[in-house]
């Protein structure tokens, strides 16, 4: 089943960048009978493997996985520090495979605001990856869509200011420029587990013609490399029309 599902996929029509709001680790911990969150979220370990591994594999260039929203912190401080060792104990004992893998680690966010040891493993583990070739995982840590246009404003209200930039010339472009993003390719396919139909402040800019898939009965920490052929094959059935008309699409092929 897993494999036909993965020999189906068009590998010359996949997406640039998938983008994964990971969701449901609460509610997991709570169906296996756990009073503590944090359980599902150690338990989400395999899932963050498996797609990082499926999107290796297929030959996807980007992948970026919400682990940690602006609005996280507003968790229990018990929860927030948990998800904070969490991540640095896995960026580190992932470390290997990933320069096995040639995975290039980036992350987006407001990084300044995380524990000064879980800023220095992320970027050591930056630094070591930069050179390889292979996927791109972005992860996108204390981020939101609010903070990310917020800082991209204030970057370019300050070239403005300085005279470097005449407020005429501000664009599309320019934006994309001084977004955290800068140099990705926007997410073709955003998947979410855990049921919900909401972005919840994850790429606000970025998404605007992305397909959304979400998965409403499975929780992040069970999802595996076939949910994300399966996600991709579906991605692969739509028409995307950016704005114009079937017709139109179906003639520029
Ligand atoms: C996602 O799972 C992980 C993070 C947001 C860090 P949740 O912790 O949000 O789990 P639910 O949605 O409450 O089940
Ligand atoms: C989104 O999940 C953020 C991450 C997965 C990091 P949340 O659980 O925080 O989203 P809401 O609160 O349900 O919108
Ligand atoms: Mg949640």
């Amino acid at each position: 089943m897993n494999q036909n599902l993965k020999e189906s996929i068009d590998l010359g029509n996949l997406p640039a960048h998938i983008a994964v709001i990971m969701d449901g680790n609460g509610r997991w911990a709570k169906q296996q009978g756990f009073a503590d969150r944090i359980f599902g979220h150690r338990n989400a370990l395999t899932a963050v493997r498996e797609t990082i591994e499926g999107c290796g594999e297929l030959g996807v260039g980007y992948l970026t996985l919400y682990a940690f929203s602006t609005e996280n912190w507003n968790r229990p401080q018990s929860e927030v520090k948990a998800l904070m060792s969490l991540l640095i104990s896995t960026i580190h004992d992932e470390l290997p495979t990933m320069m096995k893998n040639k995975v290039r680690l980036r992350s987006i966010g407001d990084i300044s605001s995380l524990p000064a040891n879980s800023q220095k493993v992320l970027q050591d583990a930056i630094s070591q990856t930069a050179n390889n070739t292979g996927l791109t995982l972005v992860l996108a840590l204390s981020y939101s869509g609010k903070w990310d246009l917020v800082q991209a404003t204030k970057q370019v209200a300050l070239k403005v200011a300085a005279g470097e930039l005449s407020s005429d010339a501000v664009n599309a472009e320019v934006i994309d420029q001084h977004l955290a993003t800068a140099g990705m390719p926007d997410p073709d396919l955003m998947i979410r587990t855990g049921g919900d139909h909401r972005i919840s402040n994850f790429m606000l800019w970025q998404l605007a013609y992305a397909e959304l898939y979400i998965f409403e009965e499975l929780f992040w920490p069970d999802f595996r490399k076939e949910h994300l052929h399966q996600a991709i094959l579906d991605f692969q059935m739509r028409e995307r029309r950016f704005g114009k008309t079937s017709e139109q699409v179906k003639r520029e092929g």
